[in-house]
């Protein structure tokens, strides 16, 4: 048995790293990225996740070359078209969360259609964290709350997050080597257990995130108590 693993995020690092190393473009890498964003995604639902948020673009990655952000949304557009029927067949319900006002109004578009498709879909819920970044997170947060103009406990000001209804994230992984949180869900993250792999995005494995599942379950977690 062990702990229960309701919510599962992912910082997806080292496409990049994983193109150059074969002396191929970086583009190449996300697409492999884009690969493996499916193959774990279907293997988190037969295991009986509920959330799994996947870190596929910051609010910082729109300092990147013109010509590799260009290339992110293309390869995002395209994920978001062809999803549909693998995710309605495995009964995966499509989320996002970040600003996606700064989006093209095609790519809106095709965000809001595929969450009405899968919105009926009851098992894992996959959420795409795109021009996420949790400090902006917060502060729109915020400045909603203020606009309400009353004091606020933690479940009060959960409910002003792009995550509200989604539960606190359990176990966070994140790839490539780093051993950092990049800006990713700081709040919903404070109890979370941290995972740290060298392994690149493209070559991470469902064989590795079970591994890293067995050794969480076996975590002691005390929320601060004894
Ligand atoms: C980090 O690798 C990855 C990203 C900035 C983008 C993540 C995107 C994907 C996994 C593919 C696209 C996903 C979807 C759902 C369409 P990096 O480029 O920073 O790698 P590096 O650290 O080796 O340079």
């Amino acid at each position: 048995m062990g702990n229960e693993l309701n919510h599962l995020a992912i910082i997806m690092d080292g496409n990049g790293r994983w193109a150059e190393r074969q002396n191929k473009n970086r583009s190449f890498g996300h697409e492999e990225g884009a690969k493996k964003v499916r193959e774990i995604t279907q293997y988190c639902a037969t295991l009986g996740i509920k959330y799994l948020t996947l870190y596929a673009f910051s609010t910082e990655n729109w300092k990147r070359p013109k010509s590799e952000v260009d290339f992110l949304m293309q390869l995002l557009a395209k994920f978001l078209k062809k999803e549909e029927k693998t995710l309605v067949k495995n009964d995966i319900r499509f989320e996002v969360i970040g600003d996606i006002s700064k989006f093209s109004s095609t790519l809106q578009n095709a965000i809001d259609n595929l969450k009405k498709k899968t919105a009926h879909c009851k098992g894992l819920t996959q959420i795409l964290a795109i021009n996420y970044g949790s400090r902006n997170e917060i502060l729109r947060a915020v400045n909603q709350a203020i606009k309400n103009a009353k004091e606020l406990d933690e479940d009060a000001f959960s409910s002003f997050l792009d995550t509200h209804g989604f539960a606190d994230v359990d176990l966070l992984i994140r790839t490539g080597g780093d051993k950092r949180l990049s800006n990713f869900l700081l709040w919903q993250s404070a109890y979370a257990e941290l995972f740290f792999t060298k392994t690149l995005w493209p070559d991470f494995s469902t064989g590795e995130l079970e591994t890293i599942i067995s050794e969480y379950k076996s975590t002691s977690r005390r929320f601060g108590a004894l």
